[in-house]
């Protein structure tokens, strides 16, 4: 695992690689060394521009305000994270890869890049008032793992937000998007990317990936209460939130009413 500040780090040198789908954690990390530098051109290209629009809902749906502190996990080049930092709220950009991590740190050196593993996160417990992970937690080796360390660093009462590719629901869409993704994406990529077989690795772990109602289960089993999922774009991408719960001394102080002035 790799826990340090970006910029005491080399990056790692690699050789074009497709992470396989039981997602080695080193070669997850070495394929998003290798894709980093066009990362963010090849995505908007790639979702037809349509990442521009999940960012900010789910931006909204984590509903930090200045003074807040979030993890954006999984951050990558901190394109995720940069609504917030543009808001004015403290986010910490944190990623195994110090490949995408250098680039972020290079293009926002306002924004605070952390090297860390999303299974065993360096972070305190109950230190952040939101988290968020957009697009990451399909890549982690054990994404329930990652639910769980999420909800250890959120404060009682902070939130969730989880922005990942998922199912679309109605068939007709599906059969569309399945066809795009197996077909289309991968030739796309052999014309943009420097590392196409990446793409090919995205569009097989999406498919591969749990529906909607199966991820709400893997939040709840994590300890996520009030969860809940909207689907955008026909559920080619869902944003599911959850609430960590109160613990009883904090749900004592929120109910207990103001003491009477004397
Ligand atoms: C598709 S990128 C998403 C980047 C960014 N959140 C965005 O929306 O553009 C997925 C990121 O997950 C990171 N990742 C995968 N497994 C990880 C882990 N175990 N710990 C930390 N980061 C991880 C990868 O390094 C990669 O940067």
């Amino acid at each position: 695992m790799v826990v340090a500040n970006v910029c005491d780090n080399e990056m790692v040198s690699s050789t074009p690689i497709r992470a396989s789908l039981d997602k080695r954690p080193e070669e997850v990390a070495t394929m998003f060394d290798d894709v980093a530098p066009k990362y963010d051109v090849v995505n908007d290209v790639l979702s037809l521009g349509q990442t521009r629009r999940w960012r900010k809902i789910v931006f909204d749906a984590v509903g930090a305000v200045p003074g807040q502190r979030v993890l954006d996990l999984a951050a990558g080049t901190g394109t995720s994270s940069e609504p917030y930092a543009d808001a004015g709220i403290d986010v910490v950009a944190c990623d195994f890869s110090l490949g995408m991590l250098k680039v972020g740190k290079r293009r926002r050196p306002d924004i605070d890049f952390v090297a860390g593993d999303a299974m065993n996160l360096p972070f305190e417990d109950d230190s952040f008032d939101a988290c968020t992970i957009s697009f990451g937690l399909r890549n982690v080796n054990e994404p329930r793992k990652a639910l769980a360390e999420m909800l250890r660093v959120t404060r009682p009462g902070g939130r969730i937000v989880v922005a990942e590719f998922s199912h679309p629901t109605v068939p007709v869409w599906r059969t569309m998007y399945t066809e795009y993704l197996m077909r289309a994406l991968p030739a796309i990529a052999r014309k943009v990317s420097s590392n196409p077989d990446a793409y090919v690795y995205l569009a097989e772990s999406i498919r591969a990936w749990p529906n909607q109602d199966e991820l709400a289960h893997w939040l709840q089993d994590a300890g996520w209460e009030d969860v809940a999922y909207r689907n955008l774009n026909g559920g080619i991408v869902a944003v599911h939130r959850g609430v960590k719960p109160l613990t009883d001394d904090a749900a004592a102080s929120t109910a207990r009413p103001a003491p009477a002035a004397r």
